[in-house]
C-alpha cells in the first residue's frame, strides 16, 4: 500500500445528480494516473450505494456507528456501508469530534467497527488553532493517534489523515516545513506503536485547504502519502487537478 491516496470528503454536499461529477472524475482518471495514485470519494451516506455502482472511483463513507446493528436511530453501521458497496470509512473527522463530541475512544471503536466489516478506516487527527499557537501541536496529535488508532491497525486497513482544524475550509495551510514536522512525528508514533513494517508503510494523508494550486508542494513533503480533500473534491477538474500533482 505505498500507492498514494487522494481522498475526497464531500461532507454534507451532493445529490443523486452528483453521479455526473463522479463520472467526469472517472473519465479523467486514466490508467496512467491510476498507476500513480488511488482515488476515493466519500459522499453522503445516502449516495454510497448509487455511486458505488460505477467501478472507476472507489467509494467510502464519512462516519459509522461502532455497533453492527440495533436501536441507534439515525445511525449507520460499517456493515451497512460495506453492503452498499463502500470500501473505506472516515472516522474521527474534526467536524464529528466537534459537532458530535466524539472522543479518541469513540473514534477507536469506530475504526474497529470498520475492520470488523472489512472496510479501511481513515482516522483523522489534527490540532485546533489555539493549540498550534500554544506550541502543543505535536503533543495533541500524538495523543490523538495513540487514542484513536486501534491495536489491530495495519498498513492495509488503516490510513491516517492529519488535518489541522484551522486549515479546514479556510484557505490557510501550514508551511511544507510544518507539515513535514507533524508527519514525521506521526510516522515516529506509528513505528513505535506498530513496528517498522506496519508503521513505516501506513499511509498518512494531509488535509486542509488542499487545492490544485498547492497540491504539488504539499504532496511532495516527506511522509505525506496523499491528501484528504474537502471543497476541492466536489468538482472533477479540481479533484483531478490535485491527483495530477503525482
Ligand atoms: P477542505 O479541503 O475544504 O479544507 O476540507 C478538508 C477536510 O476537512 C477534508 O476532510
Amino acid at each position: 500500500t505505498n500507492r498514494p491516496l487522494v481522498a475526497g470528503n464531500w461532507k454534507m454536499n451532493g445529490t443523486k445528480a452528483s453521479a455526473a461529477e463522479l463520472e467526469a472524475m472517472g473519465t479523467g482518471y486514466d490508467s496512467a494516473l491510476a498507476e500513480k495514485v488511488e482515488l476515493l470519494i466519500c459522499p453522503p451516506a445516502l449516495l454510497v450505494a448509487q455511486l458505488a455502482s460505477q467501478d472507476k472511483i472507489t467509494i467510502g463513507a464519512q462516519n459509522c456507528h461502532a455497533k453492527e446493528s440495533g436501536a441507534h436511530t439515525g445511525d449507520i453501521s460499517a456493515e451497512m456501508i460495506r453492503d452498499a458497496g463502500g470500501k473505506f470509512v472516515i472516522v474521527g473527522h474534526s467536524e464529528r469530534r466537534e459537532d458530535h463530541g466524539e472522543s479518541d475512544a469513540d473514534v477507536c471503536e469506530k475504526a474497529e467497527a470498520a475492520y470488523r466489516a472489512g472496510l479501511v478506516a481513515i482516522v483523522c487527527v489534527g490540532e485546533v488553532e489555539s493549540e498550534r499557537r500554544a506550541g502543543t501541536t505535536l503533543d495533541v496529535v500524538t495523543k490523538q493517534v495513540l487514542g484513536s488508532v486501534p491495536a489491530g491497525a495495519t498498513a492495509e486497513n488503516t490510513v491516517i489523515a492529519y488535518e489541522p482544524v484551522w486549515a479546514i475550509g479556510t484557505g490557510l495551510t501550514p508551511t511544507p516545513a510544518d507539515v513535514a514536522e507533524v508527519h514525521a512525528s506521526i510516522r515516529a508514533t506509528l513505528i513505535k506503536q506498530f513496528g517498522d513494517e506496519i508503521g513505516g508503510k501506513m499511509r498518512v494523508l494531509y488535509g486542509g485547504s488542499v487545492k490544485p494550486t498547492n497540491a504539488k508542494e504539499l504532496l511532495a513533503v516527506e511522509n505525506v502519502d496523499g491528501a484528504l480533500v474537502g471543497g476541492a473534491s466536489l468538482k472533477a477538474a479540481d479533484f483531478l487537478g490535485i491527483a495530477e500533482a503525482y
